[in-house]
């Protein structure tokens, strides 16, 4: 299964620490393929400033039929591409921020992915795609 993260990922640790936690993304990135391995599933996390590349990846993981956890960053609130690619999953989509959407900027409150997801998970950190990571392990026994 893949762990996407889209536009400005790649910087946390540094980016707006207040908001987005002082761990780097390399940290998290190796902890949610650990964290996945407990569960079971083999966990590939990536990470892309390119918006064409996050639709490729979606549309291997669409051919391939993976789960995908996915946080696409700003494109959460307007990229079409992204929520057109993730529209075309055969397996389970879980949403992640980091961040509380709903308790920041206007701007922010609505994504264009979340009605193509089987959830959502916004505000809890870092420990938000640990809990996705668990809902995939719940629904793919067999991974
Ligand atoms: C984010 C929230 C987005 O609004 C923002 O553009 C991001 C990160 C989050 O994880 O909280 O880059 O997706």
């Amino acid at each position: 299964m893949l762990i996407l993260n889209g536009v400005n990922l790649g910087r946390l640790g540094v980016r707006e620490p207040t908001i987005y936690g002082s761990e780097s993304y390399p940290d998290l990135a190796t902890r949610w393929a650990a964290v996945g391995l407990t569960l079971g599933l083999r966990v590939d996390v990536r990470q892309t400033d390119a918006e064409d590349q996050l639709v490729r990846w979606l549309h291997e993981a669409a051919d391939e039929q993976l789960p995908v956890v996915l946080n696409p960053g700003a494109w959460s609130h307007y990229s079409i591409a992204i929520r057109d690619a993730a529209a075309q999953l055969r397996s389970d989509l879980v949403e992640v921020h980091l961040s509380n959407i709903h308790a920041r900027e206007e701007f922010r409150h609505h994504s264009v992915i979340s009605a193509v997801a089987a959830g959502v998970i916004c505000g809890l950190g870092p420990l938000g795609y640990e809990l996705a990571l668990q809902f995939i392990a719940a629904r793919s026994v067999d991974l």
